[in-house]
């Protein structure tokens, strides 16, 4: 274009401002207009139109853990905390842009991942049902052989799995496989989580079918979840170091790591290969399988559980099954004199005999002096005992009020006095009360 001489100085404004025009807003405007078209027309325009219009997809999906809706699994979607499933199992992640992502599904005792594609342009898509696998897993064998009048059985049960999450395990709660049944307290950290029990059975119960165990799994933060298995396991249990003195003695592999059960007709009522002494209900000891008819003295005690009771009652009990016990006062929540814990624990096998401590709680231990100051009772209150001096309400040394009338001022309130119902328990209450009630000085 002309222009590139050096016009006369005067010249200069009106010459250049259609220049501007048709350099530079000109361009610019068909410039945007042109990339609008092509945007909205062609194929090629599908980046731009990314770009004006980024794509966000709706995503949902659901996860299943054992067949069964995985509620509250915490989603991680590339790396960014995306929420949890909902009850049912399901979610939703909301404007998912294109392009590959991974998708992490994680519940306390099991996760799983997926990875998928969305599509530029596209506003909703679903995912297939995504499956959990277990990251703590169940095991348990329960060997049963033939003695005289019956069936002896030994059971073992055990969880283990990912060490982060057995680090953080409180406590688990066995559920027994037939043909036993209820539920038992499994050991602590130290302990494995291993369970181990002996007893005997009727021989009618050989044929009790359907043995799966489960166990409830409780973790440090509150958590917990379930774990089943349907059939006893093949693999050696880890060792259970919650044993009293030597297991009853079946066989005679007492220390050795288990050579797993040999001889198990497992009461489960599943043509499984045959080759197994299924002790049917004919009571003849002959057969053979028994290894020996001579069901030893077992020097054994199951501890009963007496966790919940009051220390006399629980005392008794377990005197009356040949324990000795020996008292520990705990600080805690429950009512005073209730037994809180127990060592051992509950169906644990103790020599009989041995000593069971148990952990009486103290009841709640509230100060009436601490709730009186931490409240603030004192900046409106002269309390000497207290060293408080406010003014807005009586001077609570001079007041007559009754103990239950000053808790009933305490909880309800009344003129400027705010109730504190809400704010103090009961027992905060009945204490601070108490406090003031004694220490007045008249
Ligand atoms: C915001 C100021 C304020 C606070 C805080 C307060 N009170 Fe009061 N309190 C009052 C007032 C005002 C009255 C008189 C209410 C009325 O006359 O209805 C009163 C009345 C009382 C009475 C009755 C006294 C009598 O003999 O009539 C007692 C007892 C009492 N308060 C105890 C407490 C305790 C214990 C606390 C702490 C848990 C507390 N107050 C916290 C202002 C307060």
């Amino acid at each position: 274009m002309g222009n590139q001489g050096t016009p006369p100085a005067g010249d200069n404004q009106g010459r250049q401002r259609p220049d501007l025009m048709t350099k530079l807003v000109l361009p610019v405007a068909v410039a945007v207009v042109g990339a609008i078209a092509v945007a909205a027309l062609t194929p090629a325009g599908a980046s731009l139109r990314e770009l004006l219009f980024p794509t966000e997809a709706d995503v949902s999906g659901s996860a299943v853990i054992d067949g069964q809706p995985a509620a509250s699994a915490q989603l991680t979607l590339n790396g960014e905390d995306a929420g949890t499933t909902n009850d049912q199992g399901a979610f939703l992640l909301e404007g998912v842009g294109d392009g590959t992502h991974t998708l992490l599904l994680e519940t306390p005792g099991a996760d799983g991942d997926t990875t998928f594609s969305v599509q530029k342009g596209t506003t909703e898509m679903s995912l297939e049902p995504i499956t959990l696998s277990p990251i703590v897993a169940l095991g348990f064998s329960m060997p049963i052989r033939v003695q005289v009048g019956g069936l002896a059985y030994e059971l073992t049960l055990w969880i283990d799995g990912d060490q982060a999450v057995m680090n953080r395990i409180l406590t688990v709660t066995y559920r027994l496989p037939a043909p036993l049944s209820g539920s038992v307290d499994g050991g602590t950290r130290a302990q494995k989580f291993c369970y181990e029990v002996a007893g005997e059975l009727g021989l009618s119960d050989a044929n009790v079918g359907g043995a799966s165990a489960s166990a409830d799994v409780h973790l440090r933060d509150g958590q917990s979840f379930r774990v089943s298995a349907e059939q006893p396991g093949q693999d050696a249990p880890p060792a259970c170091t919650n044993v009293g003195p030597a297991p009853p003695a079946p066989t005679p592999t007492p220390a050795a790591p288990t050579p797993t059960p040999t001889q198990s007709p497992v009461p489960s009522p599943s043509p499984g290969p045959s080759p197994s002494p299924a002790p049917t209900p004919s009571p003849a000891p002959s057969p053979s399988p028994a290894p020996s008819p001579s069901p030893q003295p077992q020097p054994t005690e199951l501890v009963p559980d007496v966790v919940g009771q009051t220390f006399e009652a629980a005392k008794a009990r377990l005197q009356s099954r040949g324990f000795a016990v020996n008292r520990r006062d705990v600080e805690s929540e429950g009512a005073a004199g209730i037994v809180v814990v127990q060592d051992p624990g509950a169906n644990e096998i103790a020599a009989p005999g041995s000593t069971v401590t148990l952990s009486v709680s103290k009841g709640m231990t509230v100060d009436g002096a601490t709730v009186y100051t931490s409240t603030g009772c004192g900046s409106c209150h002269t309390f000497s005992a207290a060293g408080s001096t406010g003014t807005v309400g009586p001077n609570l040394d001079t007041s007559t009020k009754t103990t239950p009338a000053v808790e009933a001022q305490v909880r309800n309130g009344s003129g400027a006095m705010p109730a504190y119902a809400d704010e103090l328990s009961d027992e905060e209450i009945a204490a601070v009360a108490a406090y003031v009630v004694q220490n007045r000085t008249g």
